[in-house]
């Protein structure tokens, strides 16, 4: 299964000189959607995770899906203002802005292996903001996974010293 070819590249978006990797093709494509769920699945079973953190939006569309099927638990890693309950806060550079992400402080049993699910690592600057808040729940961070990574970018060398699994370089 070529995944590549169901990526669309749309310059210029959200601002001039980004190259956006549109995942929704591969969304729309139910082949392509179950394959990459099924291949995560298959490329992270060695984690042992116990809890899949999703980090928004498209970490989401991504990680309940593997969490369904690893049978684990999941978690939203959410913008501010949007987890109802007591949170840990962690603050981020983007490719192309900042913000800030939040995670209950109760979404995890403590000690548990928490996987972090996202679609894409570009800076490295979110996926790194997310281990902080794994971090702060007294988990362990097992991994990552992502569908894309922006080689380019080097952000894998903002996270922490833990396996990363991505389906598709750039
Ligand atoms: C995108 C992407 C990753 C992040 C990667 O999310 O889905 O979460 O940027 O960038 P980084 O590695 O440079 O930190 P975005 O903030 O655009 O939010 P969205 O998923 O809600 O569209
Ligand atoms: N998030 C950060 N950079 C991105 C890019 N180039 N394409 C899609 N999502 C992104």
């Amino acid at each position: 299964m070529d995944l590549r070819a169901h990526i669309r590249d749309v310059p210029d978006f959200p601002k001039p000189g980004i190259l956006f990797r549109d995942i929704t093709p591969l969304l729309g494509d139910p082949t392509a959607l179950q394959y990459s769920i099924d291949l995560f699945a298959e490329q992270v079973e060695d984690y042992r995770p116990d809890y899949i953190a999703g980090i928004e939006s498209r970490g989401f569309i991504f990680g309940m899906p593997l969490a369904y099927k690893l049978g684990v638990g999941f978690a939203p890693v959410r913008k501010p203002g949007k987890l109802p309950a007591a949170v840990h806060t962690a603050s981020y550079a983007l490719e192309y802005g900042s913000d800030t992400l939040e995670l209950h402080q109760d979404a995890f049993p403590a000690g548990s292996r928490v996987l972090i699910i996202d679609d894409l690592i570009a800076t490295g600057g979110t996926a790194a903001a997310a281990a902080k808040l794994v971090e702060q729940t007294g988990c362990t961070l097992a991994g990552y996974g992502f569908v894309i990574e922006l080689v380019g970018l080097e952000g894998r060398t903002k996270l922490p010293d833990v396996p990363v699994t991505v389906l598709l370089q750039y």
